[in-house]
């Protein structure tokens, strides 16, 4: 089914998220300095630029995996009910894990795989979020680093769809309905 025509209004150049995703990079390597390997977990599918543009600053040892969990479907509205379409390869009791999350929105998504995850005992758990909308949150859950806050506004490129397009955008934008 065709959607309401929209545009997309700039909101986050390319340029401020690489800044701010290397700065972020910079404060996960100082956090899990020592570590022997950062299990680096990935949900798909919003996550998978940010996460490749991440890794590839983090200086450590670093292993790369995927979860994906459902979570809106094809449509603008949360579901509350998440299931998981696809789990971890690797095992993660006694490791360094960083969730790595493109939107924390309600929070439903994140609380629902942390739960997961720290029920397979880690030795730490920590999440990385490229965007925050606080004023969402039905659930608590905080990342420990997020790139930029952002308020209630559907937005789509880096990685992050509207009814899976616009993910290869390179910057981030905010859609608005034009009809
Ligand atoms: P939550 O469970 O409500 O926190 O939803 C988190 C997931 O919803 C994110 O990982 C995104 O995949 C999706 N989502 C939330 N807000 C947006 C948005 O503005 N644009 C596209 N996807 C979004
Ligand atoms: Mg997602």
């Amino acid at each position: 089914m065709p959607h309401r025509p929209y545009v997309i209004d700039r909101m986050i150049s390319a340029k401020r998220i690489a800044a701010r995703v290397e700065a972020l990079a910079h404060e996960i390597t100082a956090a899990f300095a020592g570590t022997d390997k950062l299990v680096v977990v990935g949900l798909l599918r919003g996550s998978f630029i940010f996460i490749a543009d991440l890794v590839r600053e983090i200086d450590l040892p670093v292993e790369v995996d995927f979860i994906e969990a459902s979570s809106y479907g094809d449509t603008m509205t949360s579901s509350r009910e998440v299931r998981i379409l696809k789990d971890l390869r690797s095992g993660i009791e006694g490791r360094d894990v960083l969730v790595v999350e493109d939107i924390v929105d309600t929070g439903h998504t994140l609380f629902h795989v942390l739960n997961m995850l720290k029920a397979r005992k880690p030795k730490r758990l920590e999440v990385c979020a490229l965007l925050d909308k606080p004023s969402r949150r039905e659930v608590p859950v905080k990342a420990k680093w997020t790139g930029f806050e952002i308020p209630d506004e559907f937005v789509v490129g880096y990685g992050i769809d509207f009814a899976q397009r616009n993910r290869n955008l390179p910057h981030i934008g905010k859609v608005r309905f034009t009809a």
